[in-house]
């Protein structure tokens, strides 16, 4: 039935252009038609969002079309790219040209009319929001003011997993461990409070919480087809996407002005949290024009979708890895025993002198990148990529995935082997880019190395580990904003003799 309305809708407004108008050429050149699959009239190339994931998709295209081709998503003009010379045309030669973001629909209802960080234009008020962020949030400063957190989050998991494991192996589903801990480590830092597990003050707000991200995740991702639909097609409920996002968005904010004025209530009571909330509750006093109740809900709304389920899909990844490579594992232990020793726990200063730890984690995040497409860029002006003309108003899609598993760059690339990074230099030249690059790159990265560095090496330096069977843990990949595994991971595991005196609470 979508067919035969588009033919009507293509049909009618071609008919009438030729019937009315006289037409020509901007210039004498042909227009640039960039090379891609061929795409259905009004529809473009939405059929080919609805067998995630996309970006194996994507990778098949480029292997046909090349490092550069173009789609059509509904009208909108899309270029995909998965070579490093063209991430470096696109964010590196035309990076400002490129640092913009489409307008899709969880930009307009879940982040506040595109005013938060992610999803912001490219222009004065995300350069604000990225300079707050940079002093407030991301810099050492504060990173290091939360480090008891984060110790006592993992300290937390370490007892728990060493209490289950006191008669000898015991099942743990991973997935669920990791989600609780980037989620209260993240929400202590917010908020100052636990929302998962123990000590949950309000069970019912911590659900719907949870939910959100949950949501979020689902929701979001580098290209939802009803994004693209023309107006006609969502009028008539053809998706009930956009109703989700809607509904989803309401629940948050209103959880969300909930939590600052609880926060607003204490400090004119005259208690005050070191929380980030708090924080930016005292900047909205003395600069309120800047620190708004929306800027500061975006900036929580932000921490919980970009900054919980990346770190812990890359743990339950790295996990996965190394289960199904034994010998990365007990590596990666012996180096443990030999900088840190038994007598003490792994402290966050001490994964810099764990080079090979240090490789598991950069040869997850190429096999397994949390953002496999990055985050969509949009193009502000005219420019050439790859010797295309790319127009102003190009939807850009990176493919990092790709890139990540592409023969010409690396080799046997779907093999885990963390010793290809042994002498540092394959990080260069945009080979891997888990993080993105240029002005749009994520602001996150260090925390999140700080975070999936500590919770690994600790779970490697205190447990024995082993897979549920004999078989291979199933490594396929999920659809969703954070690249899910699809079964989620279980394992075995025991504390080490050596370490259970300092495993005591
Ligand atoms: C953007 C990856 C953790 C906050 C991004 C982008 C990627 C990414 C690929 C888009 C870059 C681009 O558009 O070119 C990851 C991965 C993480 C992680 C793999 C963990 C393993 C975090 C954390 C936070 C965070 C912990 C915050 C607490 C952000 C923000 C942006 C972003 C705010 C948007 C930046 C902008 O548009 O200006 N991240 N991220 N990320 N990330 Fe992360």
């Amino acid at each position: 039935p979508v067919v035969g309305l588009a033919h009507g809708v293509v049909g009618l407004t071609l008919g009438s252009l030729i019937q009315c108008f006289e037409w020509d050429r901007v210039s004498e050149e042909e227009i640039d038609m960039t090379k891609g699959p061929p795409s259905f009239p009004v529809l473009g190339n939405l059929h080919l969002l609805l067998k995630p994931p996309v970006h194996r998709t994507f990778r098949r295209l480029s292997q046909k079309y090349g490092a550069v081709f173009s789609l059509r998503f509904g009208s909108r003009l899309v270029v995909v790219v998965s070579s490093p010379s063209a991430v470096e045309e696109c964010l590196t030669t035309n990076d400002v040209v490129f640092a913009n973001r489409p307008q899709l629909l969880i930009g307009k209802h879940l982040h506040y009319n595109y005013t938060t960080m992610v999803v912001s234009p490219y222009g004065d008020h995300w350069r604000n929001l990225r300079r707050i962020g940079a002093i407030e949030i991301f810099s050492s400063s504060r990173l290091n003011m939360f480090l008891s957190i984060r110790k006592d989050e993992i300290k937390r998991l370490l007892l728990k997993l060493s209490r289950n494991s006191l008669q000898g192996f015991a099942k743990v589903e991973m997935k669920t461990m990791f989600s609780e801990l980037a989620f209260n480590v993240t929400m202590r830092m917010v908020a100052g409070k636990r929302y998962w597990g123990d000590d949950v003050s309000d069970e019912a707000e911590a659900r719907r919480f949870r939910e959100i991200i949950k949501d979020g995740a689902s929701l979001g991702g580098a290209a939802n087809a009803a994004d693209f639909l023309p107006r006609v097609l969502k009028w008539i409920g053809f998706y009930g996407y956009e109703t989700r996002v809607r509904k989803l968005a309401e629940s948050t904010d209103a959880l969300l002005q909930g939590l600052i004025d609880k926060h607003r209530t204490s400090r004119k009571e005259g208690s005050t949290m070191n929380t980030m909330v708090d924080h930016l509750l005292s900047l909205q006093e003395s600069q309120p024009e800047y620190y708004t109740d929306q800027i500061i809900k975006g900036f929580i709304l932000l921490l919980l979708l970009a900054g919980t389920d990346t770190s812990s899909v890359t743990l339950e990844w790295a996990m996965a890895n190394l289960l199904n490579h034994p010998h990365v594992l007990k590596k990666a232990r012996v180096e443990l025993d030999e900088h840190v020793g038994q007598k003490q726990l792994l402290d966050e200063l001490d994964v810099s002198k764990l080079p090979y730890l240090k490789n598991i984690i950069s040869e997850t995040l190429r096999l397994n990148p949390a953002v496999p497409m990055l985050v969509p860029h949009f193009s502000s002006d005219d420019c050439k990529v790859g010797g295309y003309d790319v127009p102003c108003g190009t939807i850009l899609l990176v493919n990092a995935w790709a890139i990540h598993r592409d023969p010409k760059l690396w080799e046997d690339p779907d093999s885990f082997k963390p010793e290809r990074f042994e002498g540092g230099d394959d990080h260069g030249q945009h080979k891997l880019l888990p993080f993105g690059i240029g002005r749009r790159a994520c602001p996150g990265a260090g925390l999140a190395h700080r975070v999936v560095g500590l919770t690994l090496g600790s779970l490697i330096q205190c447990f024995e580990w082993e897979r549920v069977g004999e078989e291979e843990i199933d490594m396929t990949e999920g659809k969703g904003a954070t690249m899910p595994k699809v079964v989620p991971l279980e394992a075995l595991c025991r504390a080490r003799s050596i370490m259970k005196d300092v495993l005591t609470e």
